[in-house]
């Protein structure tokens, strides 16, 4: 499988932006199992990254290396400007981790909780319980905070997980799969204070099995398949890696249409619909030449649209080596 690298972001000057969490070389075997063969990363301060892979990719080991929960065999990784191996306290001071499976205890109450973790944290006891009542009201638990942990719904425990992670004001933090289990109000809400979160500075890791929230939310995105990273970029970058892209050129009138259909010869032909579809990554490069072509040649459509791959295209095609899906049809949305 070609491994396909975009640039890192940069700034309008020409220097990457810092780092909140780089990695170069990362690798982690179990036993003679290796299931991350060399991962670097590098993700700018104040962005979102979804890592993204089938199950058992490893997706979450790399969210363990990164929050010091377990050791890498090999490579090394800054995270808030802390090295993982010389100042892992350093590191632990600077994240929150939200792990995949829940860190709420059911048998005391969601205040309660939040007061365990003000503990963790050292926060002074005044403080503590100012911080737990801000957060329980930021995130709609303020009717519940009394009730044990264990009678919340899962889109509730989701809710205090995040909340009980944010305790300590991270500049970074981790989400192992946020939205599993919810429902998609809640996963919007969810998405709502990711984006929150990323306003005020933070940078957010995330792992999602939902191609939809990767799209969404972050602004990098990488698929991690067969212990490497297949691919890495925007969400527009990975849908331009794998075909299935193209312009689509609708008449109204057939006159037109046949004129342009004859002149285009090569393209896929849609005549009911009066349509033509052109082969095109999307990007404005081709646009550009495109149009000029068209201008030149006198065909004037009265809608063009471009389609792109989406996500769940572009993870198949990446991880197809290791599952048995195949790759989708190239979905006909407009994106
Ligand atoms: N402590 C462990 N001992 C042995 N093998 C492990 C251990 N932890 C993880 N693995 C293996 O490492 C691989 C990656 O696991 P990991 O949990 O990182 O995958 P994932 O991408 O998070 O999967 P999912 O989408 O199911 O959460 C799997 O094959 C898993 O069985
Ligand atoms: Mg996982």
């Amino acid at each position: 499988m070609p491994s396909f690298v975009m640039p890192t972001s940069r700034q309008g000057d020409g220097h990457p932006s810092p780092a909140a969490i780089s990695a170069v070389g990362l690798r982690k075997s179990y036993g003679d199992k290796t299931v991350l063969d060399g991962i670097d990363l590098r993700i700018p301060a104040g962005s979102v990254f979804a890592l993204l892979g089938p199950n058992g990719a490893g997706k979450t080991t790399v969210v363990k290396i990164l929050s010091t929960l377990i050791t890498a065999d090999g490579g090394q990784a800054q995270v808030a400007g802390h090295d993982l191996a010389t100042s892992p306290d350093g590191v632990r001071a600077a994240i929150g981790v939200t792990g995949q499976f829940s860190a709420v205890d059911g048998l005391i109450t969601g205040e309660e909780n939040m007061l365990l973790m003000a503990d963790l944290h050292h926060l002074p006891r005044r403080e503590g319980r100012r911080v737990a009542a801000e957060l329980l009201e930021r995130f709609d638990l303020v009717g519940a905070a009394k009730k044990p942990a264990s009678t919340y719904s899962g889109g509730m425990k989701r809710r205090l997980d995040i909340a009980m992670t944010l305790v300590g004001s991270p500049r970074v933090i981790f989400l192992d799969e946020p939205t599993t289990g919810l429902d998609p109000r809640s996963r919007h809400n969810m998405w709502q204070i990711i984006r929150e979160l990323v306003t005020g500075g933070v940078t957010v890791f995330l792992t999602t099995q939902y191609l939809e929230e990767a799209d969404e939310l972050a602004d990098r995105i990488a698929v991690l398949n067969d212990g490497k990273i297949a691919a890495e970029g925007t969400a527009g970058e990975l849908k331009r890696l794998i075909p299935g892209g193209h312009v689509r050129l609708r008449f109204s009138d057939p006159a037109a249409y046949q004129g342009a259909a004859v002149a285009l010869r090569e393209v896929s032909r849609d005549d009911e619909a009066l349509a033509l579809q052109i082969p095109s990554d999307g990007s404005q490069r081709e646009l550009r030449s495109l149009l000029d072509w068209l201008d030149a040649a006198g065909i004037e459509a009265d809608e063009l649209s471009v389609h792109t791959p989406d996500l769940d295209d572009v993870f198949f095609a990446l991880t197809s080596t290791s599952q048995t899906n195949q790759p989708n049809q190239p979905k006909e949305a407009v994106r």
